[in-house]
């Protein structure tokens, strides 16, 4: 059963609860616009620093209550960078994908331990989508903003033996739960298994 609105009118109904209770109970739903946590310390109540097998575990249970949740055609607009990186006050920096604890750079004119870790959140949370069996469409890309600058300005470019920058946009992925065009056979998974990101897959 749902749980009491935190608002309602004629037009709109609003829960405020933790998403991976209220999906379930959901049917036939349109449009999922949404922004997860990525896993970089932000200071949200649900908290924002998991070592990245939970976190991928996490985004699974949620991913799979918006492919659930959905009809047919519906869409679920999923706002993810392709990359983060930079996060070496992390409790679990061992597990970003390229850490290494010898490598020793500057960012921001301050010296950083520990190369890029650099983590492919949006592509990994793809691949997770895609198994699931979400019909991936063209993103949209939301242009963020940075005085005309294609790099955000307060980021370097790094140094040449660790080149990086960090760009003005993110994707908002556009996910459909079943093929809308079902004349076109699809193709055998090629994907590798979520085993891949340290978790299971939930249905
Ligand atoms: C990247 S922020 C998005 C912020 C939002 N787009 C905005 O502009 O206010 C992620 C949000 O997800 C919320 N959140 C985290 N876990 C959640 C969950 N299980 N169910 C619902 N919301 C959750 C966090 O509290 C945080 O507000």
């Amino acid at each position: 059963m749902l749980p009491k609105p935190y608002y309602q009118d004629d037009a709109v109904t609003i829960y405020h609860a933790d998403c991976r209770e209220i999906l379930p109970k959901l049917t036939n739903v349109d449009l999922i616009p949404t922004s997860p946590p990525y896993n970089c310390r932000k200071s949200y109540p649900s908290g924002d620093e998991w070592n990245w097998s939970e976190y991928y575990l996490w985004m699974l249970e949620v991913l799979n209550g918006c492919y659930s949740s959905m009809r047919d055609g519906g869409v679920l607009a999923l706002n993810v960078p392709g990359v983060i990186r930079w996060q070496a006050d992390h409790t679990y920096a061992d597990s970003w994908t390229t850490y290494d604890s010898n490598y020793h750079t500057h960012r921001n004119g301050k010296q950083v331990i520990g190369k890029g870790r650099v983590e492919p959140l949006g592509f990994k949370l793809y691949l997770m989508m895609q198994e699931i069996d979400f019909h991936i469409r063209e993103p949209i890309i939301w242009v963020k903003g940075s005085n005309g600058n294609a790099i955000a300005s307060d980021y370097k470019m790094g140094c040449d033996s660790d080149p990086y920058m960090r760009p003005v946009h993110e994707f908002i992925s556009q996910l459909s739960p079943q093929y809308m065009f079902t004349a076109i056979p699809t193709t055998p998974s090629i994907l590798p298994s979520l085993q891949y990101m340290g978790v299971s897959k939930c249905h």
